[in-house]
């Protein structure tokens, strides 16, 4: 799950290739590099690190060409280490090759290569790819540019696995070819200029026409027009998309971090994501995006609902949503678990898959593994024109904007606002009343006021979270609907504060989880004052009982009996339970971002972690 960028036009690459760099390094910032077309010659900068450290260096030692492909790194195949970082070259050094993705069978094509004297400099995957395009052009004795495009098709015939490339080559100034399988590629169309890239963002400060490559296309740019053709060598139609997204949209303002940003922005996004969805008329949910009728959804007998990480937490709250409103059995499938099992599913089940970027790459073969079973199969995404989007038989756009922070925020939020409009709309099929209908439209409306009134708490909440800092391990507790917030909490602050913090279901702390408790290890526990706060109430008594500090997060006016058995409490706007995981999420990612800001972590790039993962 790295990032691309590709420019061919009038201007002087380098500077646009690392502007585009900057705004795609939530992919992967392990390495980064460069190739520019220079007077025949090909130019490389790598280096170690961010962008700003490729940035420097080159700044010592400039290249120029109004040609380029650059690359910033997650690494899959090999260490992080500067012969690792891409660009790769081929035997000659004349071609140069960026990668998003992995060849799953380069290490028998390495093997072969060497055997033909192929010498190889990094340990990547990537580097097979580049020797293979290079000898196959090498073999065709023809120097044109119809023969390196088909000494990709050769190349890309050897591999298997996934891809988004750019390729240059010295002998052809002004021109890049990309190619894509599993991995997003986009070609930015310009006056003059073309660009490629991996997503968008990177381009939509200089064009927002673009055509999303499908998988086996290949794309032929130079400074005048572009061609698409797939492997087999046939010509392919396209599409050319307008992009909603600015160059506002995917920077991060006033803010210290996207991740900040983000959690702010959730008025808006929760907003957008019910805006025009709400049927007062008929007390429900409309949701044209399915493509299914009444009948059709009154059919559905079963729902399974699969994602990955804080997708799939968004997907735990909707297994309740749905039960709870709609009294259809729902289950919850990590997609990389339901792409490899043989899960016995009725003709009757209706399958959705969550997925922010709509990219990733389990939650994406999870998506075809349950077409291939025949069942219609939704996607729940926030990236419009996503590989995710454009293959589900339907589905519903979350609509939340650019989520840049690799620490999902409003895109959990805005999954749990759309899982709650499918189980008001499914409920209102079968056994919801129009009054209760409308109940819950009227509590979803009233949603973006409570979320602002939450925003507010941030200061509250920093300090809270300041004191705890120092704690090495940390327990999430929740109930119900809150259980799988007490999972997302937990995996926000792992994930940007590297504490070891864990999630359970606060019933489970009796069975062996309690055996962590001691004076060190505060316990969080979302405890809204609803059907189960008793319960919850009696676990913080244990936890307290053993010394451990307790911080709760319960409902305003109702805090009292926690105010007096906890060391911190939150107290949030009351809510019905099937809107409290949105409030309750809010805060404790406020808490996880405190933390990590108080212990110095890079909060929008977290170690070993990427926005979009791509890579199985
Ligand atoms: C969450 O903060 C992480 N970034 C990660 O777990 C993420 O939710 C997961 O990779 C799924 O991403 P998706 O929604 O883009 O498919």
């Amino acid at each position: 799950m790295c990032g691309i960028v590709g420019y061919v036009g009038h201007a002087e690459a380098v500077p646009i290739l690392l502007d585009g760099l900057k705004r795609l390094e939530y992919r992967g910032y392990d390495s980064a590099g460069v190739a520019t077309l220079e007077e025949g010659c090909i130019s490389i900068r790598k280096e170690i690190g961010r962008i700003d450290d490729l940035r420097r260096s080159i700044g010592k030692n400039p290249l120029g060409g109004t040609t380029g492909i650059s690359h910033t790194r997650w690494a899959t195949h090999g260490k992080v280490t500067q012969k690792n970082a891409h660009p790769h070259c081929d035997r000659s050094g004349r071609l140069a090759l960026v990668h998003n993705g992995v060849i799953e069978n380069y290490s028998s094509l390495r093997t072969q290569l060497e055997e033909e004297g192929h010498q190889f400099i990094s340990q990547t995957d990537t580097e097979v790819l580049a020797h293979l395009v290079g000898r196959a052009f090498d073999r065709s004795g023809e120097r044109t540019q119809g023969a390196l495009v088909s000494a990709l098709r050769e190349a890309l015939h050897l591999v298997s696995g996934t891809y988004g490339i750019a390729i240059v080559h010295a002998e052809f100034p002004g021109l890049i070819i990309g190619a894509r399988r599993g991995s997003p590629l986009v070609l930015g169309i310009g006056k003059g200029e073309n660009f490629l890239a991996s997503d968008v963002s990177a381009i939509v400060g200089h064009t927002r026409d673009v055509v999303y490559l499908n998988d086996y296309e290949i794309a032929v740019l130079t400074g005048e027009g572009f061609t698409i053709s797939t492997i087999e060598g046939n010509g392919a139609d396209y599409n050319v998309t307008t992009v909603e997204m600015t160059d506002e949209d995917v920077s991060k303002g006033h803010h210290s971090h996207f991740m900040l940003k983000e959690i702010h922005e959730q008025v808006k996004s929760v907003t957008d994501a019910m805006r025009g969805r709400l049927a007062h008329e008929e007390a429900t949910a409309k949701l044209g995006g399915l493509n299914m009728t009444n009948a059709e959804l009154r059919s559905v007998e079963r729902v399974i609902l699969s994602g990955c990480g804080t997708a799939f937490h968004a997907a735990m709250v909707g297994e309740y949503a749905i039960e709870t409103l709609a009294q259809v059995p729902t289950e919850c499938e990590f997609a990389s678990e339901f792409r490899y099992r043989n899960l016995p599913m009725t003709k009757d089940t209706l399958v959705f898959v969550l997925s922010q970027s709509g990219e990733t790459a389990d939650t994406l073969a999870a998506l075809r593994e349950s077409k291939r079973k025949g069942h219609r199969t939704l996607g729940i995404c926030n990236n419009v024109a996503s590989t995710i989007a454009r293959e589900s038989d339907g589905g519903v756009y979350m609509h939340a904007g650019p989520e840049i922070g690799v620490a999902a925020t409003k895109s959990f939020t805005s999954q749990v606002t759309v899982l709650t409009l499918i189980a008001l709309l499914l409920g209102r099929i079968r056994n919801l009343s129009s009054s209760e209908g409308s109940r819950i439209i009227s509590e979803m409306e009233g949603l973006p006021a409570k979320i602002d009134r939450v925003l507010k708490l941030e200061q509250e909440i920093a300090s809270i979270a300041r004191r705890y800092a120092q704690a090495k391990v940390m327990l999430f507790m929740g109930r119900q609907f809150n259980y799988p917030v007490a999972l997302e909490g937990a995996l926000k602050l792992k994930e940007i504060s590297y504490i070891a913090a864990s999630g359970y279901a606060s019933a489970e702390l009796k069975h062996g989880v309690i055996a962590l408790v001691n004076e060190e290890t505060p316990s969080i526990f979302i405890a809204p004052h609803d059907a189960v706060f008793h319960k919850n109430l009696s676990n913080i008594e244990e936890v307290k009982a053993r010394g451990g500090p307790v911080i709760a997060i319960g409902t305003e006016g109702k805090g009292q009996e926690l105010s007096l058995l906890c060391d911190d409490v939150i107290l949030l706007p009351e809510a019905p339970e099937y809107l409290t995981p949105i409030l309750a999420s809010i805060a404790l990612q406020f808490f996880a971002y405190h933390i990590a800001v108080t212990l110095g972590c890079d909060v929008d790039k977290p170690r070993n972690l990427a926005k979009s993962v791509t890579v199985e």
